[in-house]
């Protein structure tokens, strides 16, 4: 009697833990800022402005001209829905990490009209990662976490069509928001927008 229920309760245990390998972990990689840099036609310098949330409610919009500027945390993910390593280092010395951009705990994720907000962060390994893996390309010849890094929102898995997205500002009640979008923007007076993410310096410097 007491055999069976010690068989029982190591079958329920050994059930518990498949279900927990099937679960995505997340591991920590850099902390610093994130940066809109918009560049137009009439002047080569691009402008950089910090990202972060827009007001204090439950599912802040990103906006920019955050001050000061908030830290977010990158995380890394080893999803088999999305499919994607943590990170790849290509030949050339690029490392791209695959991840998430965290801030008081929580996600930045897009919405269905491509706005950033934060949001809660998804547990599940399934569709709702979609719309908060983003990935980040530091210029690395080492590998490692550079200077800055180009970071965009991926929008697709590893089984899909890949798809290339664009960052844009769109209008959200009088506020300018930042977005993801796969349409190419139309000529928005000739400036082109990107997100960046400039990693946490011990000399405290901000670049932008
Ligand atoms: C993710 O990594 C954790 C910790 O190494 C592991 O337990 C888990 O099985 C992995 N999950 C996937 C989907 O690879
Ligand atoms: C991706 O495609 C492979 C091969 O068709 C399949 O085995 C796997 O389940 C798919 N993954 C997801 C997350 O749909
Ligand atoms: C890249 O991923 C490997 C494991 O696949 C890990 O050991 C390494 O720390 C990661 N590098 C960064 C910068 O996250
Ligand atoms: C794995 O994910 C499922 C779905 O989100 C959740 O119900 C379950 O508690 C998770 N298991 C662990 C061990 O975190």
């Amino acid at each position: 009697m007491f055999s069976a229920l010690v068989t029982i309760a190591c079958l329920l245990a050994s059930a518990n833990v498949r279900a927990a390998s099937s679960n995505f972990t997340c591991a920590d990689v850099a902390s610093g800022y994130l940066v809109l840099g918009t560049i137009s036609e009439s002047s080569n310098t691009e402008r950089l402005k910090p990202l972060g949330p827009l007001d204090q409610s439950d599912t802040p919009y990103i906006s920019y001209d955050s001050s000061p500027p908030p830290l977010f945390t990158l995380e890394s993910c080893n999803s088999t829905y999305m499919g994607f390593p943590p990170n790849m280092t290509w030949q050339e010395g690029y490392l791209v990490v695959y991840g998430r951009w965290k801030l008081n705990g929580k996600c930045v994720t897009v919405g269905g009209d491509g706005a950033l907000a934060l949001k809660t962060c998804a547990t599940a390994d399934g569709k709702a990662l979609v719309n908060q893996f983003f990935d980040t390309t530091f210029d690395a010849p080492t590998g490692s976490v550079s200077d800055q890094a180009e970071t965009q929102l991926i929008g697709y898995t590893t089984n899909d069509t890949s798809l290339a997205m664009y960052t844009t500002v769109t209008r959200h009640s009088k506020t300018e928001v930042v977005s993801q979008t796969e349409t190419p923007p139309s000529n928005d007076g000739g400036s082109e927008h990107r997100i960046l993410f400039y990693p946490d310096t011990a000399s405290g410097d901000l670049p932008f």
